[in-house]
């Protein structure tokens, strides 16, 4: 069983499609281990994205992830981290295949609606800074 974090960014709740979201991973049969909604501060966006520091899209997507609340998810499942990126679709989403969220309601590179973690590494950073282990259990 393997766990990964997923993010329904700022763009994704404001227009509405958090349970449009949540519906995909539930028919996909991906297990929702923990959830909460939170506005990350700009210190706090930095410190999620630091891998991305001195990229060019840096200040920008932390401007971003910090400008309204998000949704953020443990999710649980059989290889979850390459199945829910599969229902995300590419980071571009010009790039993204049919029927991923990101083809479906992406506007841009940046607000591409959803976050999940790429990695197991990743998914501990991620899932850690999110969440403590009493609310993941
Ligand atoms: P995400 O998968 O959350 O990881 C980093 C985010 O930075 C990415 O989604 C996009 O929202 C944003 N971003 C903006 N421009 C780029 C880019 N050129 N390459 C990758 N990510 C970008």
């Amino acid at each position: 069983m393997e766990r990964t974090l997923a993010i329904i960014k700022p763009d994704g709740v404001a227009r509405n499609l958090v349970g449009t979201v949540i519906q995909r991973l539930e028919r996909e049969a991906i297990h929702l281990a923990a959830i909460k909604m939170i506005r990350l501060t700009k210190v706090q966006a930095k410190g999620f994205y630091k891998v991305h520091e001195g990229k060019p899209f840096f200040d920008s997507v932390t401007d971003f992830m910090s400008s309204g609340p998000c949704v953020a998810m443990v999710l649980e499942g059989e290889d979850v981290i390459a199945h829910y990126r599969n229902i995300m679709g590419a980071t571009d989403y010009k790039k993204a295949a049919e029927g991923t969220i990101r083809k479906e309601f992406a506007t841009d590179i940046e607000k591409n609606i959803v976050h999940g973690s790429d990695s197991p590494e990743t998914a501990a950073f991620e899932i850690g800074y999110f969440f403590s282990a009493m609310e993941v259990g």
